[in-house]
């Protein structure tokens, strides 16, 4: 039997215990953490998956802009981590997050969604595209085909170029 609850029902400590065991103690290093620098992620689109009392994954989502180079900013919504323990993998579980952080997106978000991630897993089941990323750029390392993102709650997403960043 397993439970979704808000992500700030769960000890931090045991958020990133579980974040260390699915992508490794190094994580600290890629460039998604540099786009959620100083600010929190979002409460009503952050949430973790609980069976029989333990962390089974989490999803986080971060308020963060597209800045172009006259000024114009939009805001989006990143995507991410979404982590599943290894020793719970393959199991449903990352598809039951994404599909229940989407659900609230669809009436809650405040930007259309982006994020780094496997467009074979994000493509496939959730409509996540590289599409209108091409002109995007991050402050950090990433493959350009990694770059994805999906338009949510009605709000489109830029496709000049632009700079993403914390907001
Ligand atoms: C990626 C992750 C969130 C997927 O969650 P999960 O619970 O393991 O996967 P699910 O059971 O929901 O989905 C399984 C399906 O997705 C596929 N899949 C899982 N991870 C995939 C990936 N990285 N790329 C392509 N396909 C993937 C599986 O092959 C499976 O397909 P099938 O049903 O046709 O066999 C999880 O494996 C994880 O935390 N991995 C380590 C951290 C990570 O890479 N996170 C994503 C970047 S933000």
């Amino acid at each position: 039997m397993v439970e979704l609850l808000p992500l700030s029902d769960i000890e931090p400590q045991a958020v990133e215990a579980l974040l260390d065991a699915a992508f490794g103690t190094d994580r600290f290093g890629r460039t998604a953490y540099r786009l959620r620098e100083g600010v929190d992620a979002v409460p009503a689109l952050s949430f973790a998956l609980v069976g029989d009392g333990a962390l089974i994954g989490t999803i986080q989502c971060w308020p963060v802009a597209h800045r172009g180079a006259d000024g114009t900013a939009t805001s989006l919504v990143m995507v991410g981590p979404v982590a599943v323990h290894p020793d719970a993998q393959r199991g449903g579980h990352g598809r039951m997050l994404m599909a229940y952080m989407l659900e609230a997106a669809e009436t809650r978000a405040d930007g259309a969604l982006m994020m780094i991630g496997d467009p074979e897993y994000y493509g496939r089941f959730f409509g996540f595209t590289a599409d209108a990323t091409a002109a995007w750029d991050l402050p950090g390392p990433y493959e350009k085909h990694r770059l994805l993102a999906r338009a949510v709650n009605g709000h489109s997403l830029p496709t000049g170029a632009g700079m993403i960043g914390p907001r």
